[in-house]
């Protein structure tokens, strides 16, 4: 394929009605996610996509029925512990990106080992945001500028200086964002990161989001011309 997206980015949304459209808990339906990931990433790896992200959890998920939230986080730990070994052998990054602090301590100290141990690899980046929302970013960046600079640099400050203190500081802006699951909306995830980001919405529900349809989605992507404001 010519036009390979440097970064894809997902929300990964449908896991709940594709566990209810086959009378099982939601839970089921977050398990079955986790393997639509695993496939994503795989052909991310194989197609040269450098940085595939996926939204896992948003600030706002934080609203939901307690044990869901419960059993999402234990899942999130689950899943990751076991793909460590296969993110070393396969020289996969590992990044979380998201509001940390409102995350337990035990998933916080998997998070960092797990981020330590595949900050050499090369081959692709996996950025899970969790505790995520692209208002949370920019508020937490003017904050961290402004506690960092003198009044005369905030105010000397270009757009480029302010992408250093969002939590993608350093990762390239998605090329591709991917929405699954039918909803037409950006639900607070990089509202900043995304101002030139080509949109594919798809009905297909995440669980059933797998390596034909990541490919068919960068196929899509090749396919666009992107102007930047500009006449081509
Ligand atoms: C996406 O699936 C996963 C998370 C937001 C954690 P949902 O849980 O939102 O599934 P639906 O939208 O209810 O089907
Ligand atoms: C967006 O999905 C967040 C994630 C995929 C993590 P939601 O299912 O929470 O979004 P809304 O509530 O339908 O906008
Ligand atoms: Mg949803």
């Amino acid at each position: 394929m010519e036009k390979i997206p440097q970064h894809v980015s997902i929300i990964m949304d449908g896991n709940g009605r594709w566990a209810k459209a086959r009378g099982l808990d939601r839970v089921k339906g977050h398990i079955e996610g986790v393997e639509s990931v695993r496939a994503c990433l795989e052909a991310a790896a194989e197609d040269g996509v450098k940085y595939l992200s996926v939204y896992a959890f948003s600030e706002e998920n934080w609203n939901r029925p307690q044990d869901e939230v419960i059993a999402l986080m234990e899942l999130m730990m689950k899943a990751m512990k076991q793909e460590l070994n296969t993110f070393i052998d396969n020289n996969i990054r590992f990044m979380v990106l998201g509001n940390r602090a409102r995350l337990s301590e035990g998933l916080n100290q998997t998070i960092d080992d797990m981020m330590e141990r595949t900050a050499g690899n090369t081959r692709c980046t996996l950025i899970l945001f969790l505790s995520y929302s692209g208002k949370w970013d920019i508020l937490q960046a003017m904050k961290k500028a402004a506690a960092e600079l003198t009044p005369e640099q905030l105010q000397a400050m270009e757009l480029p200086d302010f992408d250093r203190y969002l939590v993608t500081a350093g990762i390239p802006d998605p090329d591709l964002l991917i929405r699954t699951s039918g909803e037409l909306r950006i639900s607070n995830y990089l509202l900043w990161q995304s101002a030139y980001t080509e949109f594919y919405f798809t009905d297909i529900l995440w669980p059933d989001f797998r390596k034909p349809q990541f490919r068919e989605a960068l196929a899509e992507y090749a396919r666009r011309d992107r102007r930047y404001g500009k006449v081509k």
